[in-house]
Parts: C-alpha cells; sequence; structure tokens
C-alpha cells in the first residue's frame, strides 16, 4: 500500500495551528508522511518563541511556509481576523498550488506525492488544490459542532432576513434576543448565541460570506474531523451528520491534544515532533509561583491568542480582580491591549504584588492542571474550554467574538460548568463574580460538574472509548481514502 501524504493547513492563528499540529502529529505516529504549512509570518513567530527549530529535519515531517499575502508586519501584532481571512482566502491557493508541485517533483525528497488534503474549514484555498490535485479534501473543524451547526444557518439568516442589519441599533441585546427556533438539536437559543458574523450591515461583510462559502463547500468533503467528544455534544453531532447534504463521514475525535498525550508521551517524540505550537514564547516561572497556594485558590485569567481590549475593559477587569481578594495569575500578552495606554494602573499592581503573578504567555494546559488552580477567567475559546473541562476547572465566561458566545451558552446552560459574566465589563460585577465562584453556592455546582465532565473526557480518549474508537476509524478510513 502507497504511504499516505497528508498536507496539513491549518488557519494561521494560534487557537487553530495547535490543534492541527495535534492531529499531524498522531497521524504521523500512525505511518502518514505530513507535510505542516505555516504562513511565513508565523513560521517566524514559531522560531522566535523557540517553538520552532528550524534545522531540525525528522523522516517524514516536514514543516513548509507560504506567504498569507499581507504586508510584513510587526511580529507580535495581532492580525486583524477579517483581513487574515480575506487574504488567505484570495491569496494562498497559488502558493500552496507551487509547494506542492514542488514536493510531488523533487522525487522522493518532498515524501511519497501528495495524497491527502487536511485542512482548516476557514481554508478554502486548499479545496481548490485538492480539487485540481483529485485527493481527498478533509477538513479539520477545530471548534465545537454546536458551532459548526450556528455558522451554518447564515445563510438562513439572510433568507429570513435577520442579516444583514437594517441599522446599528440591531446591534443591541435587544435585537439579539430574538428568538431562533428553526434549528435542530439547539432550542432555546437567540441571535446573541450564534457565531458573531452574521453582526453586520453591510450585505459584502466578508466574515458573513465567507461563513456561507465554508458552509457552501461542505458537501463536497470527503470527511470532517471534529476537535470534540461525543460525551459532550452527541445530539448536535448526529443532528449536524444529518443536517446537510454533507455525505461524508465524520470523527469526533476530541480533546486532540488529551489524545495526542495519551498516545503518545513527550518523552516518545523526536526534537522535530516535540516541537510545539506557541506563537510567543512561555514563562514556565509561574508554574512555582503556583506551587505556594492552597488547592483550588487561584483564579487564572487567560483571553487566548486573539482578543484584544480596550484600556478601560483591562482597568475594570484589574480592579475586579484585585477587589475580590483571592490570588491570580493574568495572562496579558503583549498585544492584548489596544491603543498606547497598555499598562496598568500602579495602585493595582502595588497593591495585589502578594497575590497576584503577571505574564505575557504561559503553559496554560499546565497551569490549569496546577492543584492550585480554582477558576478560569476565559474569553471561551474552544481550545480554552476543553482544556478547562479536561483539568476538572470551572469556568467565569466572557466571551469576546466569533463562536465563544455559543461556548459561553453551552458552558453555562447547558453543561453547567461556568459562570457568565456581562459583556460589559464593570469591577463590581468582576468581583462579584469571582466571589460567586470562589465562595459561592453557584460555585459549588458548577465544580461538581466540570469534575465529573472531566472524567467523561477522560474516558472518551482510553481505549474504546468513543474519541479513541474515533480515531482508530479515521487513521483506517484516511489511508484507503480516495476521492
Ligand atoms: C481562536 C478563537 O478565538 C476560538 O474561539 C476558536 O475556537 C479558535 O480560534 P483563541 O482565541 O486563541 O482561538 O482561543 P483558544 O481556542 O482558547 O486557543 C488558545 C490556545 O492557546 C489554547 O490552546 C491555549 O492553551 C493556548 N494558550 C493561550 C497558551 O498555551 N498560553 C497562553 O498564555 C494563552
Amino acid at each position: 500500500m502507497r504511504k499516505p501524504h497528508a498536507l496539513c493547513l491549518p488557519f494561521p492563528t494560534q487557537g487553530h495551528i495547535t490543534p492541527m499540529l495535534h492531529l499531524a502529529k498522531l497521524l504521523h505516529s500512525r505511518g502518514f508522511h505530513i507535510t505542516f504549512v505555516n504562513t511565513e509570518f508565523n513560521h517566524h513567530r514559531l522560531i522566535k518563541s523557540a517553538a520552532l527549530d528550524p534545522t531540525a529535519q525528522m523522516d517524514g515531517f516536514m514543516f513548509e511556509r507560504i506567504p498569507d499575502g499581507l504586508p510584513a508586519q510587526e511580529i507580535n501584532a495581532t492580525q486583524s481576523i477579517p483581513e487574515l481571512c480575506a487574504s488567505v482566502t484570495k491569496n494562498c491557493s497559488a502558493p500552496l498550488r507551487q509547494l506542492v508541485m514542488r514536493l510531488n517533483g523533487e522525487r522522493g525528497a518532498g515524501g511519497p506525492p501528495v495524497n491527502l488534503m487536511v485542512r482548516d474549514a476557514v481554508m478554502i484555498c486548499g479545496q481548490k488544490v485538492a480539487d485540481d490535485l483529485n485527493i481527498p479534501d478533509v477538513v479539520l473543524w477545530t471548534m465545537s459542532t454546536y458551532t459548526m451547526m450556528g455558522f451554518f444557518q447564515f445563510e438562513e439568516l439572510v433568507r429570513r432576513g435577520y442579516t444583514p442589519f437594517t441599522d446599528a441599533t440591531q446591534f443591541s441585546n435587544g435585537y439579539l434576543n430574538t428568538p431562533v427556533d428553526w434549528i435542530p438539536s439547539m432550542p432555546d437559543i437567540c441571535l446573541k448565541d450564534l457565531p458573531t458574523f452574521f453582526r453586520t450591515t453591510d450585505p459584502n461583510d466578508i466574515m458573513l460570506n465567507l461563513c456561507i462559502q465554508i458552509a457552501h463547500s461542505l458537501p463536497k468533503l470527503s470527511a470532517i474531523i471534529i476537535n470534540t467528544l461525543d460525551e459532550l455534544e452527541h445530539e448536535i453531532i448526529h443532528a449536524t451528520a444529518t443536517s446537510f447534504n454533507f455525505k461524508g463521514p465524520s470523527y469526533a475525535v476530541g480533546p486532540i491534544y488529551q489524545l495526542l498525550q495519551i498516545q503518545l508521551p513527550q518523552s516518545q517524540l523526536h526534537s522535530t515532533i516535540k516541537s510545539n505550537s506557541n506563537l510567543w514564547e512561555e514563562e514556565m516561572g509561574c508554574l512555582d509561583w503556583l506551587d505556594r497556594f492552597d488547592p483550588a485558590s487561584v483564579v487564572y485569567v487567560n483571553f487566548g491568542s486573539i482578543t484584544v481590549l480596550t484600556p478601560e475593559q483591562v482597568k475594570e477587569f484589574a480592579w475586579g480582580l484585585a477587589n475580590c481578594n483571592h490570588p491570580f495569575v493574568w495572562v496579558i500578552r503583549p498585544d492584548l491591549v489596544s491603543g498606547e495606554s497598555a499598562v496598568l494602573p500602579p495602585s493595582f499592581v502595588d497593591q495585589t504584588r502578594e497575590r497576584s503573578l503577571l505574564a505575557g504567555w504561559v503553559p496554560q494546559k499546565q497551569v490549569l492542571g496546577h492543584p492550585s488552580i480554582g477558576a478560569f477567567l476565559t474569553h471561551c475559546g474552544w481550545n480554552s474550554m476543553l482544556e478547562s473541562i479536561c483539568s476538572g476547572v470551572p469556568m467565569l465566561c466572557w466571551p469576546f467574538f466569533a463562536d465563544q458566545v455559543t461556548n459561553c451558552r453551552n458552558a453555562c446552560q447547558l453543561w453547567r460548568v461556568g459562570l457568565e459574566m456581562e459583556s460589559k465589563v464593570r469591577r463590581d460585577e468582576v468581583e462579584g463574580v469571582v466571589r460567586e465562584m470562589m465562595e459561592g453556592e453557584k460555585g459549588k455546582q458548577v465544580k461538581q460538574k466540570v469534575g465529573e465532565l472531566k472524567v467523561s473526557a477522560r474516558k472518551a480518549i482510553e481505549m474504546g472509548g468513543s474519541s479513541h474508537s474515533s480515531f482508530e476509524k479515521l487513521v483506517n478510513d484516511l489511508r484507503v481514502m480516495k476521492r
């Protein structure tokens, strides 16, 4: 049988690169040749953060790069998501095609011919290349299945006249509380619970139209791999599989990072494969700092890799955390705050010195796994949410945009593993909700619930568990998959 060669193409942001890299490592461990394609921009960031050693070589696992089509930018800056989406959609097909031609023309040096595209759903550019090569086009959906169902309603929202908005007042909560009652397995939801990219007055909005394009690309896919677990999303996984014209198989194999941990312990990895996907350098010292605190006593605050806060929001979070009197670790990426006044009030730093640690980027999974962490104030990115559940840490949910509002709704109302915060940040609310989580009755309830889900998630990735079995089937199917 010919060795499979998968071209792995993530959407170029942290929350998408990480699960794709984990999947690539898993496939490599099962004999797949892997070419992992980063953008030039991220390639340099990975080298700078020491996540990638450009000199390391490894049989059967190669890193390649293509331009993202955007003007050169300072390496620590957050790229605008709509601009990035527009640019990769428009500009990445040609360099990707050239890359594949080079790999296939290198007579062995590039490995066996590329015969499988494994791409992020957002990387529509990969579909064109898979079509040209007549190879299977497989999508890794890095977000939740509820989110997938939500994204795929956008055309219906347009058809029913919910979007584009006719005036700016519709961005406010009143309108966003409009019930949405036609989506299978998503009862009792409102417009505000759907991924935010439909919120526009512009019929030509990049994100609205890209989401519709992604939904259209679905029926042609050879397979969908979802970074989720059946135990969390059973009904919606089933509903999604039967709701669209998609005829191919879908595989719920998450949390992929846990599957990787159990199948490929770090100690067994070659240095290239060890490379992580951090676009920022990890500050490991925070783990020692956490050792000094009692179990479940510290609040961990992190808004992921692309959230940008206003100086006002930072100030309100800061004073809320200062006033709640619990110790906390707060990750403030160098590009977290918009504008120039990215400084925390000096009196806040003075007042919380003994019980706070501010860091630029931390090893999040290890932090969440540390016994002293009692709660996670999160923007509800899907990776963060899975990591929190797998560590049994309850969440304080402050969704920023995109799929995060859907994740927040599910965490707080469906799975009951989180407490929701208002979108307008107010110090007294921050203080109140932290206290409720750490000291109150509601906190106790969500802690118990997240503990139960942690156990289910662990079972899912162990031998015979839902994600484990799904992954075994995926590997077998991919080996023989034809277009
Ligand atoms: C984005 C979207 O916002 C998210 O909703 C979507 O599901 C994926 O793409 P991001 O905002 O970065 O991702 O959030 P998240 O999905 O939580 O991913 C962040 C990743 O970076 C996590 O795996 C987290 O562990 C890691 N991280 C973050 C660190 O390792 N250290 C940090 O200090 C911060």
